[in-house]
């Protein structure tokens, strides 16, 4: 029998490759009816300070969703690694203008100033990515648990995280972990 986390990383491995191997055509399609879904639950919610991430390995694109939320003049942020506090993420205002630098992972972030923190307490909707996840609303990430933390404890916080997914990402049933917290939706395209 196989530990939960040999599951886990085997899961990883097998559908991030399914996502890889998605076409051009399957990704433009999955990202419109995702960004669709999306702008509606921002409109359900009245939302106006959205956390979004930057898509890489295949994940839905959220670079439609990001210009929508811009042009209807949404204050949109993105997660930068915490300086100091090992293992967490601060949420940075992004703009068309911001200049992104790699962090230490090569993913580009907004440059750290304080002036563009938003506490997380102010946030209304974090879109998270994800790489599985269940019809129970479990989802397992990349492994690195930045987003477990910061999830943690979401019900008695303000915001709602909901995640962004290809069909092909869903699972019967996620081996999960006691740090894992199901999300609040899961937005499939
Ligand atoms: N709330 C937490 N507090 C402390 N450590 C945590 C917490 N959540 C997760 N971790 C640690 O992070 C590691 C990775 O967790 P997990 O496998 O759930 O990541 P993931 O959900 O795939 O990744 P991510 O959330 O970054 O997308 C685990 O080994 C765990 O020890
Ligand atoms: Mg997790």
């Amino acid at each position: 029998m196989k530990s939960i986390s040999e599951r886990r990383s085997q899961l990883r491995q097998q559908i991030r490759k399914t996502r890889q191997n998605l076409t051009a055509l399957d990704q433009i399609r999955a990202a419109q009816t995702v960004t669709q879904k999306a702008l509606n639950l921002v409109a359900e919610r009245h939302a106006e300070h959205i956390a979004v991430y930057l898509s890489f390995d295949g994940e839905i694109n959220t670079r439609p969703l990001t210009e929508a939320l811009w042009a209807q003049h949404k204050n949109v942020y993105l997660p930068v690694l915490h300086p100091f506090c090992k293992g967490h993420m601060l949420f940075l205002h992004y703009t068309p203008e911001t200049e992104l630098i790699p962090n230490e992972f090569g993913i580009p972030e907004p440059r750290l100033n304080v002036k563009n923190i938003l506490p997380i307490h102010r946030l209304d909707i974090i879109f998270t990515p994800l790489v599985a996840f269940d019809r129970q609303g479990n989802r397992l990430g990349m492994g690195g648990g930045f987003y477990d933390r910061t999830l943690q404890d979401w019900h008695h916080q303000h915001f709602i995280p909901v995640g962004l997914a290809h069909q092909c990402q869903q699972v019967d049933k996620l081996p999960t972990e006691s740090w894992d917290i199901p999300l609040f939706d899961i937005l499939v395209g």
